[in-house]
């Protein structure tokens, strides 16, 4: 894995969605890659990505945040032991490694929290940097929904459910 700039991830506090929520923004209101509403305000979003999950992180690099995820359980009940995570990169970051760290370090806190699997419930088909990405992070395509998200551009394209059995040597543990 890459990791050509120093980087640290930590929990992200009230006071640091100020800086994540640019990032929130910018990815949501393009509409490609979150089933979010396109024009979710800031409270809204505050809610969604820092109240609703059981923890959210925060990635800062020379001081500024420029990536975050949130881990939730992805059921209730009988199948809170499976997760579920979404992952933001600022655009000016990607392609450094960041959102491949981030998803280890969701793997090893899963563990560490007790979860058995990950799961990602609507993975849109057209996002092939997402979907390359998990593949190589050991995620399975386990179901295809066809046409289940509306894409702004290119219409309504299938959505892939994937899932992770989550083991210490398969999280880079
Ligand atoms: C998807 C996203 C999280 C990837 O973040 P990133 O930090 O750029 O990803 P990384 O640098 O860790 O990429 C690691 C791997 O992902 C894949 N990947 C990343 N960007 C890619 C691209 N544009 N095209 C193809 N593959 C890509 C590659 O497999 C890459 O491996 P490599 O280093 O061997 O080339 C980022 O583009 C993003 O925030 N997108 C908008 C929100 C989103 O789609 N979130 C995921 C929803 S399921």
């Amino acid at each position: 894995m890459r990791e050509d700039t120093q980087y640290t991830i930590r929990k992200a506090s009230q006071k640091d969605f100020e800086a994540i929520f640019p990032i929130f923004e910018e990815i949501v209101e393009k509409g490609e890659t979150y089933a979010y509403a396109r024009d979710t305000d800031y409270d809204e979003a505050y809610h969604i990505w820092m109240e609703v999950p059981q923890e959210t992180f925060a990635v800062e690099a020379a001081g500024e945040i420029i990536a975050t995820y949130y881990l939730k359980p992805n059921q209730p009940g009988q199948g809170a032991h499976v997760c579920n995570c979404g992952y933001m990169v600022a655009s000016h970051a990607r392609g450094r490694g960041i959102a491949a760290t981030m998803c280890l370090h969701s793997q090893q806190r899963a563990l560490a929290l007790g979860y058995r699997a990950m799961q990602f419930n609507l993975v849109a088909s057209s996002n092939t940097a997402a979907v390359a990405l998990w593949h190589k992070m050991g995620f399975e395509t386990v179901g295809r929904l066809p046409g289940a998200f509306a894409h702004p551009k290119l219409g309504e394209v299938d959505a892939l459910v994937m899932y992770k059995v989550l083991t210490e040597m398969g999280s880079g543990l």
